[in-house]
């Protein structure tokens, strides 16, 4: 993955679309990928989680296809898929096509119907490091179909269905959080999102002196390969056990009482869950009244509980957690945490801005002195939700 980016937008992808298609795109629509600042596998236990929206998006143009059936293009560069229109919303190759299928089916649902389209597809989200490129897909295409079907779909509605292509069309059980944030991004805002109701609040991140970087460490993540969904059934398991519906029920005080009946793993699952939805409000607390040392207090120890608790992390990020309160600028750092489904993937750590490029390369020379490790970091300002960039 690297996270040094080229720009997209309306007017980079036209030219490759009417090269591939010969003709011009109606519809061209972007959405986000996002950072999670706090709130680490929460949503799915309808609990609290704060991202904020990248400035980095996939953006997807689309027409009506002349040619009678689909015609879509993955990336630029990569060559045109031809989808019969009564296949466009089952599952099929390549892989990645079942995000659009998924979307394509899921608004057929809806009553809506795009017709067979000609699309094509760029994004500058990075992919498989916990940036959500994916929700980001989901949401672009979604928001792109439905603009060019004339019809409207609310934000809540394109997080619902971008979620349902997932469980649905991707095998991955994910929660609620990448594609809420993919469709409701502001500018200079993070989001602190109450899974139990889908009601939100915009938190302001407009103070210049503080930075948001985004590192990674370089080692791929999957959320498809098991240990997500085993987290969860854990969850269940253990809200189960206390007698409530979901673990935003529970009280560390329940979890301490029933302590025996939960066993080792689903007490230590469990208080993750119920000390970080506290720990996410003490951090919108605290970024409100502009005290970003109490919100690094909260994201250190949120990337503890998710260390050790909730067993997300792997060596290369805690190495990098580390990292960040031993390099030279470290007291530069409010506060650093993984950040995404966890197992790779990068931190996302607040930093005072006039030392953010510094701190970024003592912890690339750091890292790379630790472990061998070459990587990139990005540093982010929150950027706008799905949006329709321009349409005929
Ligand atoms: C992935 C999932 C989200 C969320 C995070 C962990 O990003 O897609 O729904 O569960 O992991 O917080």
């Amino acid at each position: 993955m690297d996270l040094e980016q080229r720009e997209i937008n309306a007017e980079t992808i036209t030219p490759y679309f009417e090269k591939y298609f010969g003709h011009k795109p109606a519809v061209i629509a972007a959405a986000p990928g996002r950072v999670n600042l706090i709130g680490e596998h929460t949503d799915y236990n309808n609990g609290f989680v704060l991202p904020m929206a990248l400035e980095n998006n996939c953006v997807v143009a689309v027409a009506p296809s002349p040619s009678g059936e689909h015609r879509w293009c993955g990336s630029l560069g990569d060559m045109i898929y031809c989808v019969p229109a009564a296949e466009a919303s089952s599952k099929g190759e390549p892989f990645w096509s079942n995000y659009v299928r998924g979307v394509i089916a899921k608004l057929k649902e809806h009553g809506i119907d795009p017709g067979p389209v000609d699309m094509l597809i760029d994004s500058n989200v990075p992919r498989g490091g916990g940036l959500s490129s994916s929700a980001a897909l989901e949401v672009a295409v979604c928001t792109a179909l439905s603009k060019l079907a004339g019809a409207e779909v609310a934000p809540k509605e394109k997080a619902i269905i971008g979620q349902a292509v997932e469980h649905e069309f991707v095998n991955v059980p994910c929660g609620i959080m990448d594609q809420f944030i993919s469709a409701h991004g502001r500018k200079n805002h993070a989001l602190m999102l109450d899974c139990a109701n889908l009601e939100y609040k915009l938190i302001p991140m407009e103070d210049p002196e503080v930075s948001v970087l985004v590192f990674d460490s370089a080692v791929k993540h999957s959320l498809a390969d098991g240990a997500y969904g085993q987290r969860r059934r854990q969850c269940e398991e253990a809200a189960q056990i206390m007698g409530v519906p979901s673990l935003r029920e529970a009280t560390l005080e329940m979890i301490e009482s029933k302590k025996n009946d939960l066993g080792d793993v689903r007490y230590r699952r469990a208080r993750h869950v119920v000390g970080e939805n506290i720990r996410v409000r003490n951090f919108a607390e605290a970024v409100g009244s502009g005290n970003w040392e109490e919100a690094g207090v909260a994201m250190r120890g949120s990337h503890a509980s998710l260390r050790d608790d909730y067993e997300v992390s792997c060596a290369e990020v805690d190495t990098l957690v580390s990292l960040c309160d031993s390099i030279p600028s470290s007291s530069s750092i409010y506060g650093a945490r993984m950040t995404g489904g966890g197992f790779g993937g990068c931190i996302v750590a607040l930093v005072k801005s006039d030392a953010v490029e510094q701190v970024g390369h003592e912890l690339l020379d750091a890292y790379r002195d630790a472990l061998g490790i070459e990587t990139t970091y990005l540093v982010t300002r929150a950027g706008d939700g799905a949006r329709v960039l321009r349409h005929a």
